[in-house]
């Protein structure tokens, strides 16, 4: 997620700008840079990688005196990092800094070369301050002219924008993504969240969607649809690390509620009214081929085991899934009629950029669903598709997995549209499914409270087993990792129908089996694979939009009318489980003992 920063008043504005970013690099970005307007002198730094190097590159210039002033750290959506895509991006006259996605940027982009203007970067963002600049040019009105801007865009964003047109205000506009307004006697403070500007500003109003304005002469003047509006300011925040977790106890809680909104951006111009589009892919990669096989570790392998029941049955594309480590030294069979397709959060993990390597070198054209642009296993990749979950601070992995099953459901769509295996009657329907998710994936008080209760029964005992069928195997697998990484208590994932083939020899009451129990795939099957348990004592928590008598817990999902709407539904469920039962045992959430966030050594 990018993070934006921006400042109005008589103090020195660099370093408030470079603090303030400095405050969001937990957010995560691959390139900064600020800009600066006063006594009519305009300056904008740019830097790609860490933020000192944007330190570097201005260690020379001061400001001072009354200027209006802006900042940018960002996370690659579109385009490259680079310096050329790295905000605030500028026009004529005027510099933008923006967070967020602009749906509809490319025909905006359009219309405005057709009018001349020449675009320097790949960005969705560059728009905002060309558009601006084409309505300044004809109506001569600097406010007039954003507020028409903003009228054109859709999409999410936090956007600020400063020019020489106006040189004492700062516009701003919110939608979608977050944005705050700091106050400080004369001073305005603009960001993304609370960190930026805790020790400058003493009081805080955090903006609503479909808020816009200006701030002039030390005040704020804010307007939604209806007209201008008042508003009220509280006290900021003082506690950088809890405000760094946006009030929750940990990264990971906070990622598992951010879910919900990720995925809002992860679809954002993909998931379209008909069909779902890849703008960064060329279709050219699926020519001759009649095979996929998906390479990853971990939590990704189980995204990827995942996606390989989707590509098969909607796409109707074999499709096998490979764990890195042991792909790499199995003297695998490959032929180029197949794509390989790998999948990592970091892009950096050692097994899964070795065993693309080997796939490169073998002559098979390669895809990569990531979640950090520029990355080893990008780079190397022929395309990627990125997740755009945002950074992932917490070492379990939790909206990176989301979005990556998400990345491979719209995938699959992609695929059955150019193999045309799917009717356009089935497709909607899918796409509407898809629709639905970020409501599947909401975390309600009344689930997380119903957990939190549950998980003082699950702090002891001989194991878990998380059972699953069909997509819900991955899922299975996926809930015991993430038990296991951070509560240390022993779990595995099963494919529920092998029960009886051995581990059902360890049921008794101190064997924990968590059902995933949809009701829209198989559930006879299951039900009779968890009744067998019942039998012999097992304690089961049943997980399933059906009642079911005979678990001794029992959660009940709504979202039941798609397969991958109970998954991502349950998906939440089990990584609340482990969470808190973490928590009961005094672990270290974020940091679990033994475990590194990128895995880049064998
Ligand atoms: C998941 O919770 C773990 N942190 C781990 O299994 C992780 O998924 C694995 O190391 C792969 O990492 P990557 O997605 O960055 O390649």
């Amino acid at each position: 997620m990018c993070g934006i920063v921006g400042y109005l008043g008589k103090n020195e504005k660099k370093e408030i700008l470079l603090d303030g970013l400095q405050e969001l690099e937990y957010r995560g970005y691959d390139s900064a840079g600020i800009a600066i307007i006063e006594d009519k002198k305009l300056k904008n730094f740019k830097a790609v990688g860490r933020l000192q190097n944007l330190r570097e590159k201005t260690k020379d210039y001061l400001s001072n005196g009354f200027g209006v002033s802006i900042g940018h750290t960002r996370w690659a959506t579109h385009g490259k990092p680079t310096e050329l895509n790295a905000h605030p991006h500028m026009g004529a006259y005027s510099f933008v800094v923006h967070n967020g996605i602009i749906e509809n940027y490319q025909a905006l982009k359009e219309e405005l070369q057709e009018d001349g203007v020449q675009f320097l970067s790949q960005t969705d963002t560059e728009t905002i301050v060309h558009l601006f600049e084409k309505n300044y040019n004809s109506n001569s009105n600097a406010w007039q002219s954003f507020q028409e801007t903003i009228a054109k865009l859709e999409g999410a964003y936090a956007t600020l924008l400063i020019t020489e047109a106006d040189e004492e205000s700062i516009y701003f506009a919110k939608n979608g993504s977050p944005m705050l307004i700091g106050f400080n006697g004369d001073d305005i403070y603009f960001a993304s969240s609370d960190t930026p500007i805790i020790g400058k500003a003493t009081e805080v109003y955090y903006l609503e969607d479909g808020e816009f304005g200006f701030a002039k002469n030390g005040k704020v003047t804010l307007f939604d649809s209806n007209g201008e509006k008042s508003f009220s300011t509280q006290a900021l925040a003082t506690n950088k690390a809890m405000a760094q977790k946006d009030g929750f106890r940990f990264f990971m809680e906070k990622e598992i509620y951010e879910q919900s909104q990720v995925m809002n951006d992860t679809m954002m111009g993909r998931l379209l009214e008909d069909r779902v589009d890849f703008e960064e892919l060329d279709e050219k990669l699926f020519e001759n081929i009649d095979n996929i096989k998906i390479c990853a570790c971990g939590t990704s392998y189980h995204s990827a085991l995942t996606g390989s029941y989707l590509l098969e049955r909607v796409a109707k594309i074999p499709c096998q899934v490979e764990i890195a480590s042991e792909f790499r030294y199995k003297k695998p069979l490959l032929n180029e009629r197949t794509l390989f397709i790998t999948i990592s959060q970091s892009g950096e993990t050692a097994d899964t950029l070795e065993a693309l390597k080997m796939a490169k070198r073998a002559g098979l054209k390669s895809l990569s669903i990531c979640n950090v642009d520029n990355s080893s296993i990008v780079r190397e990749s022929n395309g990627a598709i990125l997740t755009r979950a945002g950074i992932e601070k917490g070492v379990a992995s939790t909206k990176a997995f989301a979005t990556q099953t998400m990345v491979l459901w719209m995938l699959t769509l992609y695929v059955a549209q150019i193999k045309k295996t799917i009717s356009q009657e089935q497709l909607n329907a899918e796409l509407e499914a898809m629709r639905h998710t970020p409501k599947a994936l909401l975390v309600t008080d009344k689930l997380h409270s119903k957990m939190t209760r549950l998980s003082k029964r699950y702090l002891h005992g001989h194991g878990f087993f998380f059972i699953g069928r069909d997509l819900f195997f991955p899922l299975a697998l996926e809930g015991a990792l993430k038990l296991k990484e951070i509560s240390y208590l022993h779990a595995e994932g099963y494919p529920a129908g092998e029960m009886k083939h051995g581990p059902i020899a360890l049921a008794d009451s101190e064997l924990f089996t968590i059902a995933l129990m949809p009701k829209t795939l198989h559930y006879d099957k299951i039900k009779s694979n968890v009744e067998e348990l019942c039998a012999r004592d097992a304690t089961v928590l049943a997980i399933s939009p059906e009642p079911f008598e005979l678990a001794d817990d029992f959660v009940q999902t709504i979202y039941y009318t798609h397969p991958m709407l109970e998954f991502f539904e349950m998906m939440v469920i089990t990584q609340l489980l482990a969470l808190e039962i973490s928590v009961r045992l005094g672990n270290d959430v974020d940091m679990p003992k033994n475990l590194a966030k990128s895995v880049t050594v064998e």
